[in-house]
Protein backbone atom coordinates (compact mmCIF):
# COMPACT_ATOMS: atom_id res chain seq x y z
CA UNK A 1 0.00 0.00 0.00
CA UNK A 2 2.59 2.76 1.18
CA UNK A 3 4.76 1.65 -1.89
CA UNK A 4 1.60 2.37 -4.68
CA UNK A 5 1.46 5.46 -3.17
CA UNK A 6 5.06 6.51 -3.32
CA UNK A 7 4.53 5.92 -6.39
CA UNK A 8 1.55 7.45 -7.46
CA UNK A 9 2.56 10.20 -9.76
CA UNK A 10 1.26 13.08 -7.88
CA UNK A 11 3.71 12.28 -5.18
CA UNK A 12 6.25 12.09 -7.88
CA UNK A 13 5.34 15.45 -8.74
CA UNK A 14 5.47 16.85 -5.46
CA UNK A 15 8.81 15.37 -5.04
CA UNK A 16 9.93 17.17 -8.10
CA UNK A 17 8.56 20.29 -6.93
CA UNK A 18 10.62 19.97 -3.54
CA UNK A 19 13.68 18.70 -5.52
CA UNK A 20 13.76 21.87 -7.20
CA UNK A 21 13.47 23.81 -4.23
CA UNK A 22 16.00 22.22 -2.31
CA UNK A 23 18.01 20.45 -3.99
CA UNK A 24 18.75 16.69 -3.87
CA UNK A 25 18.33 16.21 -0.23
CA UNK A 26 16.18 13.02 0.83
CA UNK A 27 12.78 14.03 0.07
CA UNK A 28 10.21 10.89 0.71
CA UNK A 29 8.98 11.81 4.70
CA UNK A 30 8.55 15.65 3.49
CA UNK A 31 6.60 14.12 0.24
CA UNK A 32 4.29 12.18 2.20
CA UNK A 33 3.62 15.85 4.13
CA UNK A 34 2.70 17.40 1.04
CA UNK A 35 0.18 15.15 0.74
CA UNK A 36 -1.64 15.33 4.27
CA UNK A 37 -1.59 18.76 3.53
CA UNK A 38 -4.62 18.20 1.55
CA UNK A 39 -8.07 17.78 3.52
CA UNK A 40 -11.43 17.22 3.70
CA UNK A 41 -12.26 20.71 5.02
CA UNK A 42 -9.96 22.64 3.50
CA UNK A 43 -9.59 21.53 -0.38
CA UNK A 44 -12.25 18.76 -0.99
CA UNK A 45 -15.78 20.30 0.42
CA UNK A 46 -15.03 23.78 -1.99
CA UNK A 47 -14.77 21.24 -4.66
CA UNK A 48 -17.37 18.75 -3.63
CA UNK A 49 -20.18 21.64 -3.25
CA UNK A 50 -19.35 23.04 -6.64
CA UNK A 51 -19.19 19.50 -8.54
CA UNK A 52 -20.99 17.06 -6.49
CA UNK A 53 -23.69 18.25 -4.35
CA UNK A 54 -26.05 19.02 -7.16
CA UNK A 55 -27.02 14.82 -6.90
CA UNK A 56 -25.16 13.84 -4.13
CA UNK A 57 -27.27 15.18 -0.66
CA UNK A 58 -30.05 13.81 0.42
CA UNK A 59 -32.91 13.31 -1.41
CA UNK A 60 -31.18 14.27 -4.59
CA UNK A 61 -31.09 11.63 -7.28
CA UNK A 62 -26.81 9.68 -6.66
CA UNK A 63 -27.50 6.83 -4.11
CA UNK A 64 -24.90 8.75 -1.07
CA UNK A 65 -24.83 11.97 -0.14
CA UNK A 66 -21.15 13.68 -0.44
CA UNK A 67 -21.84 16.72 2.09
CA UNK A 68 -19.84 16.20 5.30
CA UNK A 69 -16.74 14.62 6.39
CA UNK A 70 -18.59 11.65 7.60
CA UNK A 71 -20.70 11.12 4.96
CA UNK A 72 -17.80 10.87 2.57
CA UNK A 73 -15.22 9.17 4.12
CA UNK A 74 -16.72 5.54 3.28
CA UNK A 75 -17.06 6.10 -0.45
CA UNK A 76 -12.83 7.23 -0.58
CA UNK A 77 -11.90 4.56 -2.70
CA UNK A 78 -15.19 4.50 -5.16
CA UNK A 79 -14.66 8.39 -5.65
CA UNK A 80 -10.92 8.20 -6.19
CA UNK A 81 -11.76 5.83 -9.23
CA UNK A 82 -14.89 7.10 -10.63
CA UNK A 83 -13.07 10.96 -10.98
CA UNK A 84 -9.81 9.50 -12.09
CA UNK A 85 -11.73 7.74 -14.81
CA UNK A 86 -13.52 10.42 -15.39
CA UNK A 87 -17.08 8.92 -14.54
CA UNK A 88 -17.57 11.07 -12.30
CA UNK A 89 -19.30 13.79 -12.52
CA UNK A 90 -21.01 12.84 -15.31
CA UNK A 91 -19.58 14.59 -18.44
CA UNK A 92 -18.47 13.02 -21.31
CA UNK A 93 -17.20 15.46 -23.80
CA UNK A 94 -13.92 14.99 -25.48
CA UNK A 95 -11.62 17.88 -24.08
CA UNK A 96 -9.29 18.08 -26.91
CA UNK A 97 -11.66 19.30 -29.93
CA UNK A 98 -14.45 21.82 -30.05
CA UNK A 99 -16.13 24.72 -27.72
CA UNK A 100 -15.01 24.09 -24.06
CA UNK A 101 -16.65 26.55 -22.62
CA UNK A 102 -20.41 25.59 -20.69
CA UNK A 103 -22.89 27.42 -19.11
CA UNK A 104 -22.96 24.27 -17.18
CA UNK A 105 -19.83 22.35 -16.99
CA UNK A 106 -19.73 20.49 -13.78
CA UNK A 107 -16.70 18.49 -15.10
CA UNK A 108 -13.52 18.42 -12.90
CA UNK A 109 -10.75 20.00 -13.74
CA UNK A 110 -7.09 18.36 -14.06
CA UNK A 111 -5.91 19.92 -10.99
CA UNK A 112 -9.27 19.25 -8.91
CA UNK A 113 -8.93 15.67 -9.72
CA UNK A 114 -5.26 15.70 -8.85
CA UNK A 115 -6.05 17.05 -5.66
CA UNK A 116 -8.86 14.17 -5.00
CA UNK A 117 -6.59 11.80 -5.74
CA UNK A 118 -3.97 12.92 -3.61
CA UNK A 119 -6.43 13.21 -0.89
CA UNK A 120 -7.32 9.56 -1.38
CA UNK A 121 -3.86 8.59 -1.04
CA UNK A 122 -2.66 10.17 1.75
CA UNK A 123 -5.78 8.24 3.44
CA UNK A 124 -8.51 10.67 3.14
CA UNK A 125 -7.70 12.71 6.22
CA UNK A 126 -10.32 15.37 7.36
CA UNK A 127 -8.38 18.04 8.35
CA UNK A 128 -9.37 21.55 10.59
CA UNK A 129 -13.29 21.76 11.10
CA UNK A 130 -12.41 25.64 11.14
CA UNK A 131 -11.71 24.81 7.78
CA UNK A 132 -14.74 23.64 6.57
CA UNK A 133 -16.98 26.21 3.75
CA UNK A 134 -19.85 27.16 4.93
CA UNK A 135 -22.57 24.37 3.76
CA UNK A 136 -24.64 25.04 0.16
CA UNK A 137 -28.22 26.00 0.40
CA UNK A 138 -30.16 23.47 -2.09
CA UNK A 139 -33.95 23.96 -3.27
CA UNK A 140 -35.74 21.62 -1.20
CA UNK A 141 -37.70 18.82 -2.63
CA UNK A 142 -41.08 20.02 -3.17
CA UNK A 143 -39.45 23.68 -4.88
CA UNK A 144 -38.87 24.44 -8.42
CA UNK A 145 -34.82 24.99 -9.12
CA UNK A 146 -35.88 28.34 -10.89
CA UNK A 147 -38.11 29.23 -8.07
CA UNK A 148 -34.90 31.15 -6.63
CA UNK A 149 -34.65 33.19 -9.45
CA UNK A 150 -38.21 33.97 -11.35
CA UNK A 151 -40.61 33.30 -8.64
CA UNK A 152 -42.54 30.45 -8.62
CA UNK A 153 -43.95 28.97 -12.02
CA UNK A 154 -46.47 30.76 -13.58
CA UNK A 155 -48.00 27.98 -15.35
CA UNK A 156 -47.59 24.28 -14.79
CA UNK A 157 -48.88 21.56 -16.75
CA UNK A 158 -49.50 18.49 -15.79
CA UNK A 159 -49.53 14.87 -17.71
CA UNK A 160 -52.18 12.67 -16.73
CA UNK A 161 -51.13 10.12 -13.84
CA UNK A 162 -49.94 6.65 -14.91
CA UNK A 163 -49.69 3.36 -13.03
CA UNK A 164 -46.64 1.80 -13.82
CA UNK A 165 -46.89 -2.44 -12.79
CA UNK A 166 -44.02 -3.67 -10.74
CA UNK A 167 -43.11 -5.71 -13.66
CA UNK A 168 -43.79 -5.03 -17.42
CA UNK A 169 -42.43 -3.85 -20.63
CA UNK A 170 -41.28 -0.60 -21.37
CA UNK A 171 -44.00 2.45 -21.57
CA UNK A 172 -44.49 5.26 -24.44
CA UNK A 173 -47.11 7.11 -23.23
CA UNK A 174 -48.11 10.29 -24.96
CA UNK A 175 -50.86 12.05 -23.71
CA UNK A 176 -52.20 15.37 -25.07
CA UNK A 177 -52.85 18.49 -22.43
CA UNK A 178 -54.22 21.59 -23.24
CA UNK A 179 -52.39 24.52 -21.88
CA UNK A 180 -55.20 26.76 -21.08
CA UNK A 181 -53.52 29.80 -22.41
CA UNK A 182 -55.49 32.30 -23.71
CA UNK A 183 -52.82 35.29 -24.66
CA UNK A 184 -49.80 34.53 -26.40
CA UNK A 185 -46.84 34.60 -23.92
CA UNK A 186 -42.91 34.59 -24.68
CA UNK A 187 -41.37 31.83 -22.39
CA UNK A 188 -37.82 32.75 -20.44
CA UNK A 189 -37.74 28.89 -18.79
CA UNK A 190 -39.25 25.92 -18.43
CA UNK A 191 -38.34 23.00 -16.06
CA UNK A 192 -39.53 19.20 -16.21
CA UNK A 193 -39.54 16.73 -13.36
CA UNK A 194 -41.64 13.60 -12.42
CA UNK A 195 -44.29 14.87 -9.58
CA UNK A 196 -43.11 12.38 -7.10
CA UNK A 197 -39.36 11.27 -6.05
CA UNK A 198 -40.66 7.42 -6.75
CA UNK A 199 -41.86 8.73 -9.84
CA UNK A 200 -37.99 9.58 -10.55
CA UNK A 201 -37.21 5.87 -10.54
CA UNK A 202 -39.72 4.71 -13.29
CA UNK A 203 -39.37 7.67 -15.63
CA UNK A 204 -36.76 7.61 -17.47
CA UNK A 205 -37.07 10.77 -19.95
CA UNK A 206 -39.85 12.86 -21.16
CA UNK A 207 -40.50 14.89 -24.39
CA UNK A 208 -42.86 18.13 -23.87
CA UNK A 209 -43.63 19.26 -27.28
CA UNK A 210 -45.54 22.49 -28.23
CA UNK A 211 -48.30 22.09 -30.45
CA UNK A 212 -50.26 24.87 -32.09
CA UNK A 213 -51.02 26.46 -35.37
CA UNK A 214 -48.16 28.50 -36.90
CA UNK A 215 -47.46 27.52 -40.85
CA UNK A 216 -45.04 29.96 -41.33
CA UNK A 217 -42.68 28.60 -38.72
CA UNK A 218 -42.20 25.35 -41.53
CA UNK A 219 -39.57 27.71 -42.82
CA UNK A 220 -37.00 26.60 -40.85
CA UNK A 221 -38.23 22.85 -40.06
CA UNK A 222 -36.35 20.66 -42.30
CA UNK A 223 -37.80 17.54 -41.62
CA UNK A 224 -41.43 15.92 -41.22
CA UNK A 225 -40.38 15.17 -37.65
CA UNK A 226 -39.46 18.87 -37.05
CA UNK A 227 -42.25 20.56 -37.86
CA UNK A 228 -43.41 23.40 -36.07
CA UNK A 229 -42.45 25.12 -32.66
CA UNK A 230 -40.86 22.43 -31.93
CA UNK A 231 -40.03 20.98 -29.05
CA UNK A 232 -40.59 22.81 -26.16
CA UNK A 233 -38.12 20.16 -23.91
CA UNK A 234 -37.11 17.38 -23.02
CA UNK A 235 -35.97 16.30 -19.39
CA UNK A 236 -33.86 13.44 -18.57
CA UNK A 237 -32.19 11.64 -15.55
CA UNK A 238 -29.58 14.48 -14.92
CA UNK A 239 -31.57 17.48 -16.13
CA UNK A 240 -32.79 20.84 -14.47
CA UNK A 241 -34.25 23.02 -17.16
CA UNK A 242 -34.10 25.93 -19.64
CA UNK A 243 -33.19 29.04 -19.49
CA UNK A 244 -33.46 31.33 -23.08
CA UNK A 245 -30.53 34.11 -23.30
CA UNK A 246 -31.55 37.63 -21.92
CA UNK A 247 -32.77 38.75 -25.65
CA UNK A 248 -34.59 35.52 -26.62
CA UNK A 249 -37.39 33.53 -25.80
CA UNK A 250 -40.17 30.61 -26.88
CA UNK A 251 -43.02 31.62 -27.90
CA UNK A 252 -46.96 29.95 -26.69
CA UNK A 253 -49.68 30.54 -28.33
CA UNK A 254 -53.41 31.11 -27.72
CA UNK A 255 -55.15 27.46 -27.90
CA UNK A 256 -51.60 25.57 -27.34
CA UNK A 257 -51.29 21.71 -26.25
CA UNK A 258 -48.34 20.26 -25.02
CA UNK A 259 -48.06 17.21 -26.31
CA UNK A 260 -45.77 14.53 -23.92
CA UNK A 261 -43.89 10.92 -24.56
CA UNK A 262 -43.30 9.72 -21.52
CA UNK A 263 -40.72 6.45 -21.19
CA UNK A 264 -41.64 4.72 -18.32
CA UNK A 265 -39.79 1.36 -16.95
CA UNK A 266 -40.83 -0.89 -14.47
CA UNK A 267 -38.52 -1.01 -11.34
CA UNK A 268 -40.06 -4.55 -9.36
CA UNK A 269 -42.70 -2.10 -7.27
CA UNK A 270 -46.26 -0.77 -8.59
CA UNK A 271 -45.70 2.99 -9.01
CA UNK A 272 -47.93 6.00 -9.56
CA UNK A 273 -46.85 9.16 -11.29
CA UNK A 274 -47.33 11.99 -14.10
CA UNK A 275 -44.54 14.59 -14.99
CA UNK A 276 -44.76 17.90 -14.21
CA UNK A 277 -43.88 21.01 -16.93
CA UNK A 278 -42.93 24.26 -15.25
CA UNK A 279 -43.12 26.99 -17.43
CA UNK A 280 -41.91 31.04 -16.48
CA UNK A 281 -43.20 33.98 -18.35
CA UNK A 282 -40.90 37.36 -18.61
CA UNK A 283 -43.04 40.67 -17.21
CA UNK A 284 -45.97 41.13 -19.27
CA UNK A 285 -45.42 43.44 -22.44
CA UNK A 286 -41.54 42.20 -22.47
CA UNK A 287 -41.04 41.49 -25.90
CA UNK A 288 -37.63 39.27 -26.52
CA UNK A 289 -35.64 40.24 -30.00
CA UNK A 290 -35.34 37.12 -30.93
CA UNK A 291 -36.97 33.68 -30.98
CA UNK A 292 -35.54 30.37 -30.05
CA UNK A 293 -36.38 27.42 -31.32
CA UNK A 294 -35.68 23.30 -30.10
CA UNK A 295 -34.70 20.99 -33.20
CA UNK A 296 -34.62 17.39 -33.63
CA UNK A 297 -31.39 17.18 -35.65
CA UNK A 298 -31.20 13.68 -36.89
CA UNK A 299 -27.37 11.87 -37.46
CA UNK A 300 -29.37 9.96 -40.19
CA UNK A 301 -29.31 10.64 -43.83
CA UNK A 302 -32.93 10.52 -44.78
CA UNK A 303 -34.33 10.07 -40.84
CA UNK A 304 -34.83 7.58 -38.74
CA UNK A 305 -35.31 5.03 -41.71
CA UNK A 306 -31.80 5.32 -42.76
CA UNK A 307 -30.17 4.16 -39.45
CA UNK A 308 -29.02 0.66 -40.39
CA UNK A 309 -26.24 -0.84 -37.71
CA UNK A 310 -25.03 -4.59 -38.71
CA UNK A 311 -23.96 -7.01 -36.04
CA UNK A 312 -20.60 -6.73 -34.67
CA UNK A 313 -19.66 -3.75 -36.20
CA UNK A 314 -19.09 -0.04 -35.54
CA UNK A 315 -21.21 2.15 -37.12
CA UNK A 316 -21.06 5.89 -38.69
CA UNK A 317 -24.58 7.25 -39.55
CA UNK A 318 -24.60 11.36 -40.94
CA UNK A 319 -27.25 14.08 -41.63
CA UNK A 320 -27.32 17.38 -42.41
CA UNK A 321 -29.23 20.23 -40.80
CA UNK A 322 -29.39 23.49 -42.88
CA UNK A 323 -29.50 27.02 -41.56
CA UNK A 324 -32.43 28.44 -43.13
CA UNK A 325 -32.14 31.65 -41.98
CA UNK A 326 -29.12 33.09 -39.36
CA UNK A 327 -28.78 31.81 -35.65
CA UNK A 328 -26.98 31.02 -32.83
CA UNK A 329 -27.11 27.59 -31.67
CA UNK A 330 -27.15 27.46 -28.00
CA UNK A 331 -26.19 23.65 -27.27
CA UNK A 332 -25.75 20.00 -27.94
CA UNK A 333 -27.47 17.07 -26.51
CA UNK A 334 -26.93 13.86 -28.35
CA UNK A 335 -29.62 10.91 -27.98
CA UNK A 336 -28.47 7.80 -28.49
CA UNK A 337 -29.71 4.30 -27.07
CA UNK A 338 -27.47 1.42 -25.72
CA UNK A 339 -25.27 0.99 -28.61
CA UNK A 340 -24.27 4.82 -28.91
CA UNK A 341 -20.69 5.50 -28.63
CA UNK A 342 -20.02 9.16 -29.97
CA UNK A 343 -21.36 12.21 -31.80
CA UNK A 344 -20.37 15.25 -33.20
CA UNK A 345 -21.78 18.82 -34.54
CA UNK A 346 -19.94 20.56 -36.95
CA UNK A 347 -20.99 23.22 -38.59
CA UNK A 348 -19.82 23.69 -42.71
CA UNK A 349 -20.00 27.33 -43.41
CA UNK A 350 -21.03 28.79 -47.25
CA UNK A 351 -17.36 29.72 -47.44
CA UNK A 352 -16.78 26.45 -47.17
CA UNK A 353 -14.85 26.52 -43.74
CA UNK A 354 -15.53 23.79 -41.37
CA UNK A 355 -15.88 23.90 -37.72
CA UNK A 356 -16.19 21.69 -34.88
CA UNK A 357 -18.24 22.72 -32.57
CA UNK A 358 -18.92 19.91 -29.92
CA UNK A 359 -17.75 15.88 -29.85
CA UNK A 360 -19.15 13.58 -27.17
CA UNK A 361 -16.28 10.48 -27.45
CA UNK A 362 -17.50 8.88 -24.23
CA UNK A 363 -21.57 8.77 -24.41
CA UNK A 364 -23.35 7.33 -21.96
CA UNK A 365 -27.32 6.18 -22.37
CA UNK A 366 -27.98 6.57 -18.75
CA UNK A 367 -26.47 10.20 -18.86
CA UNK A 368 -28.50 12.51 -21.02
CA UNK A 369 -25.92 15.43 -20.78
CA UNK A 370 -27.02 18.96 -22.16
CA UNK A 371 -24.26 20.70 -23.16
CA UNK A 372 -25.18 24.66 -23.15
CA UNK A 373 -22.54 26.34 -24.90
CA UNK A 374 -21.26 29.99 -22.43
CA UNK A 375 -22.41 33.08 -23.93
CA UNK A 376 -19.42 34.20 -25.71
CA UNK A 377 -18.93 30.81 -27.44
CA UNK A 378 -21.94 30.18 -28.49
CA UNK A 379 -21.43 29.55 -32.63
CA UNK A 380 -23.29 32.48 -34.52
CA UNK A 381 -23.58 30.87 -37.91
CA UNK A 382 -25.07 32.80 -41.06
CA UNK A 383 -27.95 31.43 -43.16
CA UNK A 384 -26.92 28.08 -45.65
CA UNK A 385 -24.41 26.97 -42.65
CA UNK A 386 -25.06 23.15 -42.50
CA UNK A 387 -24.88 21.58 -39.33
CA UNK A 388 -23.49 18.48 -39.75
CA UNK A 389 -24.23 15.54 -37.05
CA UNK A 390 -22.11 12.24 -36.91
CA UNK A 391 -23.14 9.14 -34.94
CA UNK A 392 -20.96 6.54 -34.08
CA UNK A 393 -22.79 2.92 -32.42
CA UNK A 394 -20.86 0.42 -31.46
CA UNK A 395 -22.80 -2.82 -31.67
CA UNK A 396 -19.71 -4.72 -30.82
CA UNK A 397 -18.82 -7.26 -27.55
CA UNK A 398 -16.09 -4.09 -26.42
CA UNK A 399 -19.65 -2.60 -25.71
CA UNK A 400 -20.21 -2.96 -22.41
CA UNK A 401 -23.36 -1.71 -22.31
CA UNK A 402 -24.20 -3.80 -25.24
CA UNK A 403 -27.22 -6.28 -24.48
CA UNK A 404 -26.80 -8.88 -27.87
CA UNK A 405 -23.70 -7.80 -30.72
CA UNK A 406 -25.46 -10.31 -33.09
CA UNK A 407 -28.18 -8.48 -33.49
CA UNK A 408 -28.95 -5.98 -36.48
CA UNK A 409 -30.44 -3.06 -34.75
CA UNK A 410 -32.95 -0.19 -36.45
CA UNK A 411 -34.43 3.00 -35.42
CA UNK A 412 -36.93 2.62 -32.69
CA UNK A 413 -38.76 3.30 -29.49
CA UNK A 414 -37.24 0.95 -27.33
CA UNK A 415 -33.62 0.76 -25.60
CA UNK A 416 -32.24 -1.97 -27.73
CA UNK A 417 -33.09 -0.76 -30.93
CA UNK A 418 -31.44 2.36 -31.61
CA UNK A 419 -31.39 6.03 -32.41
CA UNK A 420 -29.29 8.99 -33.62
CA UNK A 421 -30.34 12.53 -33.38
CA UNK A 422 -29.56 15.67 -31.25
CA UNK A 423 -31.60 18.27 -29.26
CA UNK A 424 -30.17 21.47 -30.35
CA UNK A 425 -31.93 24.85 -29.25
CA UNK A 426 -31.27 27.84 -32.13
CA UNK A 427 -32.14 31.49 -31.78
CA UNK A 428 -32.90 32.66 -35.07
CA UNK A 429 -32.02 36.52 -36.17
CA UNK A 430 -31.98 38.83 -39.26
CA UNK A 431 -28.71 39.02 -41.18
CA UNK A 432 -28.27 42.41 -39.40
CA UNK A 433 -28.29 41.05 -36.19
CA UNK A 434 -26.11 38.02 -36.68
CA UNK A 435 -23.14 40.78 -38.30
CA UNK A 436 -23.74 43.02 -35.20
CA UNK A 437 -23.75 40.18 -32.54
CA UNK A 438 -20.01 39.57 -34.44
CA UNK A 439 -18.88 42.61 -33.87
CA UNK A 440 -20.15 42.95 -30.65
CA UNK A 441 -18.29 39.84 -29.74
CA UNK A 442 -14.79 40.72 -31.39
CA UNK A 443 -15.08 43.93 -29.39
CA UNK A 444 -15.66 42.50 -26.14
CA UNK A 445 -13.02 39.94 -27.28
CA UNK A 446 -10.73 42.76 -28.06
CA UNK A 447 -11.05 44.81 -24.63
CA UNK A 448 -10.75 41.67 -22.50
CA UNK A 449 -7.20 41.45 -24.20
CA UNK A 450 -6.18 44.57 -24.30
CA UNK A 451 -7.15 44.47 -20.17
CA UNK A 452 -4.91 41.41 -19.82
CA UNK A 453 -2.09 43.50 -21.63
CA UNK A 454 0.35 44.76 -18.53
C1 LIG B 1 -25.53 14.93 -12.27
C2 LIG B 1 -25.56 14.21 -11.04
C3 LIG B 1 -24.24 13.78 -10.41
C4 LIG B 1 -23.12 14.54 -10.19
C5 LIG B 1 -22.90 16.01 -10.50
C6 LIG B 1 -22.18 13.66 -9.55
N1 LIG B 1 -22.72 12.40 -9.40
FE1 LIG B 1 -21.78 10.78 -8.63
N2 LIG B 1 -23.41 9.62 -9.09
C7 LIG B 1 -24.60 10.09 -9.57
C8 LIG B 1 -25.53 8.97 -9.72
C9 LIG B 1 -26.97 9.07 -10.21
C10 LIG B 1 -24.83 7.82 -9.33
C11 LIG B 1 -25.35 6.38 -9.33
C12 LIG B 1 -25.48 5.84 -10.69
C13 LIG B 1 -24.20 5.79 -11.44
O1 LIG B 1 -23.20 5.27 -10.91
O2 LIG B 1 -24.17 6.30 -12.58
C14 LIG B 1 -23.49 8.27 -8.96
C15 LIG B 1 -22.48 7.41 -8.51
C16 LIG B 1 -21.28 7.85 -7.98
C17 LIG B 1 -20.27 6.98 -7.43
C18 LIG B 1 -20.31 5.47 -7.42
C19 LIG B 1 -21.06 4.95 -6.24
C20 LIG B 1 -21.00 3.44 -6.22
O3 LIG B 1 -22.05 2.84 -6.07
O4 LIG B 1 -19.90 2.90 -6.38
C21 LIG B 1 -19.26 7.77 -6.95
C22 LIG B 1 -18.00 7.33 -6.25
C23 LIG B 1 -19.63 9.14 -7.23
N3 LIG B 1 -20.85 9.14 -7.86
C24 LIG B 1 -18.87 10.24 -6.91
C25 LIG B 1 -19.13 11.53 -7.36
C26 LIG B 1 -18.27 12.66 -7.11
C27 LIG B 1 -17.00 12.62 -6.27
C28 LIG B 1 -18.83 13.73 -7.74
C29 LIG B 1 -18.30 15.13 -7.83
C30 LIG B 1 -16.89 15.32 -8.08
C31 LIG B 1 -20.05 13.26 -8.39
N4 LIG B 1 -20.19 11.93 -8.12
C32 LIG B 1 -20.91 14.05 -9.12
C33 LIG B 1 -24.89 11.40 -9.89
C34 LIG B 1 -23.98 12.45 -9.90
Amino acid sequence: MANTRFLSWPNLVGCAVLFAFLGSAPMLVSAQSVDEAVTFTKDIAPIFQQKCEACHRDGSMAPMSLVNFRETRPWARSIKAAVAAREMPPWHLDKTVGIQEFKNDRSLTDDQINTIVRWVDAGAPMGDPVDMPNPMTWPKGETWNFEELFGPPNLIVKSPAYKMAAKAQDVWYKPVVETGLTEARWVRAIEIRPSTPKGRRIMHHALARLQQEEPELEETATDPDDVGPGLFMEWAVGKQGEITRPDSGKLMLPGSKIVWDIHYHAVGEEITDSAELAIYFPPKGYEPKHRQVLHLMHGIEGGSRGLDIPPNTVSVHQGFFPLKKAGRVENFQPHMHLRGKAMSMEALLPTGERRMLSHVNDYQFDWHNNYVYADHVAPLLPKGTLLRITAWHDNTSANRDNPDPSQWVGWGDRTVDEMAHAWVNVTYMSDEDLESEIAQREASRLELTDEQQP
